[in-house]
């Protein structure tokens, strides 16, 4: 039997910086512990990139080198590449277009997305929709986030959070059945002041003061964005599956954003999977923002099967939240 042209996922990449940033070195920093962060979010450490001048497109630029490797494909081979980022090394270029830069992509569409932990999730909907349409044979979806360099570290609520990292994956046509099945993507800009950086763009942009009264770190109000991201996250992942006719025992995996193992219980719970059915590393990495779900496609990719059914699903600032159904094209290599 043939298929309509999906996009499926060819290939999967990941890249985390060396250093390991601990509830133990955090408690040194802030009024806070181990066992609070645990029990509240499931995070024991994070991965930090040191280095002056290194920005978002250095993580993206290595996960893209190892997909590329992956995948068998030449730099002139990648039709599109797209950035999901909150933290571009600049406003302008593109993080996309440093990452071509630095992997020897030239002469090809790529640009930025955002649409904070969500942002891979819009990328791959958008990514899927050229391929669909015939468009473009190999798009590149990144996410990527240098969150360090919008935490402050002398907030505790916020800087125990917060993590860097890099997740790649390869898109390409398919008539096998498998790839992206379907997707939701949903905004509410109503939720803007409770998840933000206020300073640095065009309606406030830096000055001594905006410095000083530290506009240029992230703000989060904790308790709403949680309540919100507790029934979005759940209702999207819910939504997807009644209208593609799954229950839980047909999925292979929960690939949830890694905000707080509260939030990915719950949601998990709602789908009525157990958990060894969900995809978890927030307790190595903290929340990367757009980076969490294709780190945690690479962590399990050697777990995964062709045909697995897949649910994604994430919820961030915007607010924004969506989820994904994939069938998984490719067994273990
Ligand atoms: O990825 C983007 C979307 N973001 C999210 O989904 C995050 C959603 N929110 C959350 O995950 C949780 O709200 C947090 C993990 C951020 C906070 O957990 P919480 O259970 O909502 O804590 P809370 O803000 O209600 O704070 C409880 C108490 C407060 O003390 P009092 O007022 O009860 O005395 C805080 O001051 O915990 C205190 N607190 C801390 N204590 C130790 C806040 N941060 C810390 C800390 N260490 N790091």
């Amino acid at each position: 039997m043939t298929h309509k042209i999906n996009a499926a996922i060819t290939g999967v990449a990941g890249y985390v910086p060396d250093y390991v940033l601990t509830n133990e070195e955090l408690e040194k920093l802030v009024e806070t512990n181990d066992e609070w962060i645990t029990t509240r979010t499931g995070i024991k450490e994070r991965r930090i990139l040191k280095g002056e001048g290194l920005g978002t497109s250095y993580m993206g630029a290595k996960a893209v080198t190892d997909l590329l490797k992956k995948t068998n494909t030449k730099p002139e081979e990648v039709d599109l590449l797209i950035c999901a980022t909150v933290t571009p090394d600049y406003f302008f270029p593109s993080c996309a277009n440093l990452i071509c830069k630095s992997v020897g992509i030239r002469e090809t569409a790529s640009f930025d997305l955002a649409a904070a932990c969500s942002g891979f999730l819009n990328a791959l909907g958008t990514g899927t929709a050229f391929i669909e349409s015939g468009r473009y044979k190999k798009v590149v979806i990144v996410g990527a986030d240098k969150m360090s360099a919008i935490v402050d570290y002398a907030d505790r609520t916020t800087c125990i959070l917060f993590g860097d990292g890099a997740g790649a994956v390869m898109l390409e046509p398919t008539e096998d059945g498998t790839g992206v099945q379907d997707f939701i993507l949903k905004s509410d800009g109503e939720g803007c002041e409770s998840l933000m950086q206020k300073g640095g763009g065009s309606a406030f942009p830096p000055t001594h003061e905006t410095i000083d009264q530290k506009l240029h770190y992230i703000r989060q109000e904790g308790q709403s964005v949680f309540k919100f991201a507790v029934t979005r996250m759940a209702d999207i992942s819910a939504e997807i599956m009644e209208r593609n006719h799954l229950t839980g025992d047909d999925i292979a995996y929960l690939v949830p954003h890694q905000a707080n193992k509260r939030i990915i219980d719950a949601t998990a719970n709602r789908m009525n999977i157990g958990e060894d059915k969900v995809m978890l590393n927030i307790h190595r990495y903290g929340n990367t923002t757009a980076a969490t779900i294709p780190l945690c496609l690479w962590d399990y990719e050697n777990q995964l099967k062709k045909g697995d059914n897949l649910i994604l699903a994430a919820f961030g600032g915007g607010f924004t939240w969506a989820s994904a159904y994939v069938k998984w094209a490719y067994n273990p290599k």
